[in-house]
């Protein structure tokens, strides 16, 4: 069974059709800019493109960068704040012509990592952390999501911990893979402190590079790169579009 996942980031708006019995891409992703600034009617017109890049005619999945309640942006870190206490859903959904399902990016990708990539038949406390433009959290006990769990905004030494330890953070301070590495690692422990997970899996773009900074985390739990690399949100977002 096919369909299509969206996943709107701070710096891109990626989707595909995917295989949702296998979590695989059936067409080569798209990416579009995320519109700066990236305003709803902006956002939604670069998701109508995409929908349209495929042809997609059913209903669809999308991810937002924030925390979402049936269907509403409680916040928009990396957004334009104009989308806080927006119907998200029904944003999309009107530009579109489709029915849409949206939700949180990093509890997609971490739906979409339990069931096909590094958390798959995993149970106790499995913690997913996405790292990008902003750093993002799913929190899985023994397979059930608890939604929203929004720990990049973890207060760390007084600084909102994905202001410090984001991938972005690294790219625009030109930190090295020790440096960051380091930093990732003290964030990763007051998480750590806090919700005792077992297994935590480290996505985002920057999942593909692992090999470059992995060596450099002490924490409790094993730590390991997503399965699905980047693609987890896409696949993640498809997922969340078949339930109504
Ligand atoms: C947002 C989260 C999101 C993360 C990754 C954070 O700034 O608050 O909701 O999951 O960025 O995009």
């Amino acid at each position: 069974m096919q369909r299509l996942g969206i996943d709107i980031g701070g710096s891109g708006i990626k989707g595909a059709p995917v295989d949702v019995t296998r979590g695989t891409l059936v067409e080569e992703r798209w990416r579009i800019p995320t519109p700066q600034p990236a305003a709803p009617a902006a956002v939604a017109e670069a998701v109508t493109e995409l929908v349209g890049h495929f042809g997609w005619e059913g209903p669809f999945g999308c991810t937002f960068p924030g925390a979402v309640k049936g269907g509403v942006a409680l916040t928009a870190a990396h957004l334009d704040p104009a989308w806080v206490g927006l119907d998200a859903g029904a944003v999309l959904g009107r530009a579109t012509g489709l029915p849409v399902k949206v939700m949180n990016d990093a509890d997609a990708a971490g739906l979409a990592e339990m069931c096909f990539g590094a958390g798959r038949g995993r149970a106790g406390v499995v913690l997913v952390i996405t790292l990008g433009t902003g750093i993002g959290s799913a929190l899985f006990v023994d397979g059930h999501l608890v939604p929203n769990t929004e720990l990049g905004h973890l207060e760390v030494d007084g600084q909102d911990a994905e202001t410090f330890a984001a991938d972005s953070v690294r790219e625009a301070e030109g930190l090295s893979w020790k440096k960051w590495g380091r930093r990732l690692d003290h964030y990763l422990r007051r998480v750590e402190d806090l919700v005792w997970p077992d297994l935590i899996i480290l996505g985002g773009g920057v999942s593909k590079k692992s090999d470059r900074f992995l060596a450099h985390l002490e924490t409790r739990a094993e730590v390991v790169p997503a399965g699905l690399l980047n693609n987890a949100g896409i696949v993640g977002a498809a997922m969340a579009g078949g339930v109504r």
